[in-house]
């Protein structure tokens, strides 16, 4: 593990966070290698297995995201903000800062207060 303070005064949350962080950044560099990979390679097979990694990545991201979501103070109210919502984002970022719900900022922008 890198860290960027002392080790040996950082409390083991802190630790746990940090190899969480650094697993996401890795996972998130081996996406970009196989998606790169994946676009270039003229061999078919190749790229459906390389494209099928690339995916495995994702998945592996995703399972990091949602452990942080659930172990690190500011994703979980981050994510719920940006997350699934159709909005543009500085539009969703907007409505966050000003007190209203980024809910209502995407179901504006979708038109689903005018189904009533
Ligand atoms: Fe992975």
């Amino acid at each position: 593990m890198q860290y960027t303070e002392s080790a040996d005064k950082l409390d083991q949350q802190t630790v746990d966070q940090a190899q969480a962080l650094k697993s996401l950044m890795e996972e998130v560099e081996a996406v970009n290698y196989y998606n790169q990979r994946a676009a270039l390679t003229p061999n078919p097979e190749l790229k459906e297995l390389l494209k099928h990694n690339r995916d495995e990545e994702i998945e592996h991201a995703a399972m990091l995201i949602e452990w942080l979501r659930r172990n690190m103070e500011g994703w979980d109210e981050e994510l719920k903000t940006y997350l699934f919502t159709s909005a543009p984002l500085l539009q969703v970022e907007t409505g966050a800062e000003s007190g209203g719900a980024a809910s209502s900022a995407s179901a504006s922008n979708l038109g689903i207060g005018s189904l009533k």
